[in-house]
């Protein structure tokens, strides 16, 4: 970073989505312990310590350390009462003392990116932007896109792309990035891109964001680490603690849905089955039905909001 605040004369501050509506959701005036699970730029956990009384304590955990040290900036005034660490929040089971285990009243997972990585030219995430085929959340992380798309071949390649969303063009997206891996000329972001582009013409903006997505979803697990996170909610949350999960595209929320459905009692089988073995449970309450979307106010001054969906479930 070349400043705390700005990268190369980008703002690196992360809007934060659906911030009042999220307060209102999921802090109250009995609030004492709150985890932000994803805190990068701290945006949601300014807003969430704020609406929450003066006696409670935030818990903000991220794999970046970059997004730490902002996080540590923006909520310096808020002193004591913010504890931030160094994790994935696949293994929440962890990030707080025994003592706190079944006390959380609030939580909040925000997947997706944030601003700070976005703008990094030297993270890779943008298609463009130059930079490294890094991609990876957390610096010290073995896997990057590069060594990730040294060893993948073209099929696999395909059923990525299909499974975030790039159907039409999956096969020739593929097939132009493993030739131009071989021919050793996908060495940065902008070829991975220009490889996308070479084989897609019309509205190449969306394939080529559907190519990153693809590849940072694999390279930091986040569909894993997420499936992790929710299994540990009835452990870790306080009853009548609410957690609120908010996802950018369909494969993240048909996850938080379905997991939702089940541990609200609902069954999830496939259709047809006779006898259910999905594992429904009624552990919580179903506090969004349907999932909230920002209003179009919103998506007009933060356009990088417009696929968000939140869900929110109260413990029984
Ligand atoms: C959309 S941003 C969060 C922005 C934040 N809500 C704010 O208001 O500034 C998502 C953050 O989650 C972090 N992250 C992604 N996967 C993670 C994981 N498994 N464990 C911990 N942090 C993770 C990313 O590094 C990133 O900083």
């Amino acid at each position: 970073m070349t400043s705390e605040s700005s990268v190369e004369g980008h703002d690196v501050w992360h809007e934060p989505v659906m911030a009042e509506e999220i307060a209102g959701l999921l802090v109250n005036r009995s609030t004492r312990l709150v985890v932000d699970c994803t805190v990068g730029a701290g945006g949601h956990a300014a807003r969430l310590l704020d609406a929450a009384p003066q006696q409670s304590v935030l818990y903000g955990l991220d794999l970046d350390r970059d997004a730490l040290r902002l996080a540590g900036e923006r909520l310096s005034r808020f002193g004591e009462r913010v504890v931030l660490k160094r994790m994935n929040f696949s293994e929440l089971d962890l990030a707080l003392p025994e003592r706190l285990a079944g006390k959380v009243d609030a939580l909040l997972i925000d997947c997706g990116i944030s601003k700070l990585q976005i703008v990094t030219p030297g993270r890779g995430f943008s298609f463009d932007r130059e930079g490294d085929l890094d991609m990876r959340f957390d610096q010290a992380g073995t896997v990057t896109a590069g060594s990730f798309l040294a060893v993948i071949d073209a099929n696999e390649l395909r059923s990525l792309l299909v499974q975030f969303g790039e159907r039409a063009n999956a096969k020739r997206i593929a097939r132009a990035v493993i030739r131009r891996r071989d021919e050793g000329r996908l060495k940065t972001t902008l070829d991975l891109a220009r490889a996308v582009k070479s084989v897609v013409k019309n509205k190449a903006a969306k394939s080529m964001a559907r190519t990153f997505l693809a590849i940072r979803e694999r390279v930091n697990c986040e569909l894993e680490n997420l499936v992790k996170a929710l299994g540990h909610l009835p452990q870790v949350m306080a009853v009548g603690g609410r957690a609120c999960i908010i996802s950018y595209h369909s494969e993240e929320d048909r996850i938080v849905k379905r997991y939702f459905r089940r541990l609200s009692g609902k069954c999830v089988c496939p259709p047809g089955r006779i006898v259910c073995d999905c594992g429904k449970a009624a552990v919580f309450r179903l506090v969004t039905p349907k999932p909230l979307s920002p209003t179009a106010g919103e998506i007009g001054r933060n356009p990088s909001a417009r696929s968000a969906k939140i869900r929110v479930v109260e413990k029984m």
